[in-house]
């Protein structure tokens, strides 16, 4: 292909360009500019509808309402989060970190549905090493099929003689289309890719998990506008060394977002855990300052977790803050706030937080129990051991109510914990019978509660 062919463009204020440059001549943004598909593939390829012809509108009243059952995995925690399971011409993106068991998990799903035909599809690894990981989860005897190849083209070549009805790449970062010059994994080749397979899964009806890399800071690797194009993202999550796994959807056409699987992953591959509620706690032998338990609810269930904080003195000028399971932005609020309206300086001091088990805590009522915990070991002086916080802490130092408070209580009243710091407009209409509980309005009263 001639080199003059290739177009630019770029990302930023959409300016076509003949060359690739650093920066781009129209906007002075610097690494917005990106290759184009040389050819536009909806338009010229008559797979996808050859010419451009006018088309039919149709008027609500005719759309069908009927929606096609989903077929269930047999995977209970991935049928979950999927929304009640898989569903025809979807395609789904699964993030995560190298080792957290991506591919583990698309290939017991695989030989679980096994009442549909599937295609597992391996850029990153040999059918050998794929054999050896079956074999390994003794899924021997499943109709497993697999096919090593990385060329977009190629891809769709056996797809449409074989017509599978779930597949899974593994994964997108790989694989490259013949009409774009860039390396794969480049962001052209990932979003060029990635749209001819959605074009494929919606016309074909095939359902599609989509394996996809994250970058150092936990986002999918590649073009943001991946994550537009799938109908459902989903990150599976946890400490590498740790047993857990979490499988979390942050967009679903289908189903609930922000919905959570529990998985352990064991000798045998992933195993479900259906009621997960407090395995995220170390139960400490004795209370320990900076340790705090908070009934989080991510998704359609509660869950139990510990929330750990050092608060140590900083050798630094600039003392360091680092927030693992938690956004560091809203940390740094939350400490602000306890100077603010607590009378608690921590600006000489480090601050660690951590959230026990590798769990990702995105909802606000995670506030409360992250400052009780760095206060906590500031003091050196630990909270009860029967004790659940929650609650969300605003700027003014006032503490906000969270949604579904009263299943929460329920929630930790069945572990066996006696006491509660939760927001005032969170008090249950009923007595709570043994759980002593204090609502409160302002940080201030939970700040004299401790002391
Ligand atoms: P893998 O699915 O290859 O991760 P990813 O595709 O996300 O990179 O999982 C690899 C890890 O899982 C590896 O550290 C070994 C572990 N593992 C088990 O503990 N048990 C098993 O049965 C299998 C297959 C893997
Ligand atoms: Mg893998």
């Amino acid at each position: 292909m001639p080199k003059d062919k290739n177009r630019y463009q770029c990302s930023a204020c959409g300016a076509e360009h003949r060359k690739w440059a650093g920066r781009c001549a129209e906007c002075d943004a610097w690494n917005t500019i990106e290759e184009l598909a040389t050819v536009p593939l909806a338009t010229t390829n008559p797979r996808f509808g050859g010419l451009i012809a006018p088309q039919r509108i149709q008027s609500l009243t005719e759309v069908s309402l009927e929606r096609e059952p989903n077929t269930r995995t047999g995977m209970g925690e991935l049928d979950r989060v999927l929304g009640g399971g898989i569903v025809r011409g979807s395609v789904v993106l699964l993030g995560g970190d190298p080792g957290i068991g991506k591919s583990t998990l698309l290939l017991q799903a695989l030989a679980s549905a096994s009442q549909l035909k599937n295609l597992y599809i391996s850029g990153e690894e040999s059918a050998q090493q794929i054999g050896l990981r079956a074999h390994r989860l003794g899924l021997d005897d499943s109709p497993l099929r697999i096919l090593t190849e990385t060329c977009v083209e190629a891809i769709l070549a056996t797809v449409d003689k074989e017509r599978p009805q779930l597949m899974v790449i593994d994964s997108i970062q790989t694989l490259f289309t013949q009409h774009l010059q860039s390396a794969p994994g480049s962001v052209a080749q990932v979003r060029e890719s990635a749209a001819v397979l959605v074009r494929y899964a919606k016309q074909s009806g095939t359902a599609v998990f989509l394996v996809g890399h994250v970058t150092k800071e936990g986002a999918l690797a590649g073009p943001r506008v991946l994550e537009h194009m799938v109908d459902t993202v989903l990150y599976f999550e946890g400490d590498p060394g740790g047993r857990y796994r979490i499988l979390r959807a942050v967009k679903n056409r289908f189903g609930a977002v922000n919905e959570l699987g529990v998985f352990a992953m064991t000798e045998q591959g992933l195993k479900g855990i259906s009621n997960p509620s407090a395995i995220f706690l170390s139960r400490h032998e004795s209370p320990v300052p900076g340790s705090t338990i908070m009934v989080t609810r991510e998704g359609t269930r509660p869950l139990i977790v510990e929330v750990q904080a050092l608060v140590d003195e900083s050798p630094l000028g600039n003392p360091r803050r680092v927030a693992l399971g938690l956004d560091q932005g809203r940390m740094a609020m939350l400490l602000a706030v306890m100077h603010r309206h607590g009378g608690v300086a921590m600006f000489n001091q480090d601050v660690f937080v951590n959230i026990v088990g590798g769990v990702k805590i995105t909802e606000t009522a995670a506030d409360l129990p992250v400052m009780l915990a760095a206060l906590s070991s500031f003091r050196s002086k630990p909270l009860p051991e029967d004790l659940v916080v929650f609650g969300e802490v605003g700027l003014a130092g006032e503490i906000r109510p969270v949604l579904n408070g009263q299943e929460r209580l329920n929630e930790a009243a069945k572990h066996g914990f006696k006491k509660a710091i939760i927001p005032k407009a969170n008090t249950p209409k009923k007595q709570q019978p043994d759980m002593e509980i204090l609502a409160a309005q302002r940080l201030s009263e939970v700040i004299d509660w401790l002391v």
